[in-house]
């Protein structure tokens, strides 16, 4: 019997979205308001979906424990209260949501054995949310 878990986490970060290989002008034509040279903030709600076999003994997909020790050690140590223009992961890539997405779902995919990772939704306002499932 295979189910899904889905846990969210949440944290405060900063971003810029801007290019340098555009002009200021071309920047602000593709970004509007987020090119903003001094940032902005949002407050991100990730949520990762996992799926697995109902272990018979726990009945447990996967020990949220482990779950949420994974999240907070290799994703939200890394982006709580970050900038995230300043990070190695966005280095040469436009920090969007997008880009937030994956990362974080390379992340998870990458380290996280205890279950299949499905997917990752990120709330970045209450009117947009983005999803990444390889
Ligand atoms: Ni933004």
């Amino acid at each position: 019997m295979k189910a899904h878990l889905t846990r969210r986490y949440q944290f405060p970060a900063s971003h810029r979205l801007h290019r340098d290989e555009m002009s200021d002008a071309e920047n602000r034509d593709v970004y509007g308001k987020c090119n903003n040279p001094h940032g902005h903030g949002h407050n991100y709600a990730v949520e990762v979906t996992v799926s697995g076999q109902v272990d018979a003994k726990t009945g447990m997909v996967c020990n949220l424990a482990d779950l949420d020790q994974f999240a907070r050690v290799n994703v939200i140590d890394t982006f709580d209260h970050a900038n995230l223009n300043c990070l190695p992961a966005f280095a040469e890539k436009v920090p969007s949501t997008e880009n937030l997405c994956i990362e974080i779902y390379d992340i998870f995919k990458r380290g996280f054995t205890r279950a299949k990772v499905e997917k990752i939704r990120i709330e970045e306002t209450s009117k947009n949310s983005f999803e990444y499932s390889g």
